[in-house]
């Protein structure tokens, strides 16, 4: 992938500029910003690439400290569109200092690709990204994700981008499309427990295994070309 030092010099006249930039904490949206790279890459487009970097790695028993006032409310969340737009409006979302970016202004972009691992909302470096960025009004941008579990309606599609897209609706982006793709990975508890919970709702609620949503299932690139044709064309 092309630095935005080198993108500076190496730059073909004509194509769709795009930026895919994501935040990964363990490597699995890491992998499917690369994928996307390459994807649009031979559609043509001239794509730039950032990773966002934590200043300091949190504790891994410490991030989900702040998003655990949820807890009591997720019946109420999963049942009611309602108390979900509201909840929205109100919780809290932790940011993470991240370093300085190759790339701190994206204006010269024609579309932005942004990726995250659900982590019940966005990431927290990609927040931080979100309030240091410049150059995001009037740009087309596509989020896109990885998370342990199945597609979700609720708690994995709605939980991520409803909050996502409304930031960044909120700083005059337009989102164009976007991607959810399963990493069937999760870092709790100590034996794969949510790993095993996510795969017994993924059959119980598609009758498809959550290998199949995958980066490297049938779901999973199915979903990859879709959205690289919505955003890029082929
Ligand atoms: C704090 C935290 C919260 C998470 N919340 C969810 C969740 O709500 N649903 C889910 O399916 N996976 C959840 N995960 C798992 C990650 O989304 C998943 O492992 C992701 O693919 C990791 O991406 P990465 O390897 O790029 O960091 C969470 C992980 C962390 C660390």
């Amino acid at each position: 992938m092309q630095t935005g030092t080198e993108a500076a010099v190496v730059r073909r006249s004509g194509a769709p500029r795009v930026l895919v930039v994501h935040y990964s904490r363990t490597g699995h949206t890491a992998r499917l910003a690369a994928v996307l790279a390459a994807e649009l890459r031979r559609r043509g487009c001239d794509v730039d690439a950032e990773a966002i970097q934590v200043e300091r790695d949190w504790n891994k028993w410490l991030l989900p400290v702040p998003l655990l006032p949820l807890l009591p409310f997720l019946p109420a969340y999963l049942l009611s569109a309602r108390f979900r737009r509201a909840w929205h409006r109100i919780y809290y979302q932790p940011q993470q200092a991240i370093r300085p970016l190759a790339i701190p202004d994206v204006a010269a972009y024609d579309l932005v690709l942004l990726g995250t691992p659900k982590w019940l909302y966005l990431s927290f470096p990609v927040v931080r990204w979100l309030n240091t960025v410049r150059g995001l009004e009037g740009r087309r941008i596509a989020p896109f994700a990885t998370f342990c579990g199945p597609p979700l309606q609720v708690f994995e599609l709605e939980m991520l981008f409803d909050p996502l897209e409304s930031r960044l609706r909120a700083l005059g982006s337009t989102v164009v499309d976007r991607l959810a793709v399963s990493s069937n990975y999760h870092p709790y508890f100590f034996f794969g427990e949510m790993e095993r919970l996510f795969r017994y709702i993924s059959r119980k609620a598609f009758q498809r295994p959550l290998a199949d949503f995958t980066l490297d299932g049938e779901v999973g690139q199915a979903e990859v070309r879709r959205f690289c044709d919505a955003v890029c064309g082929e």
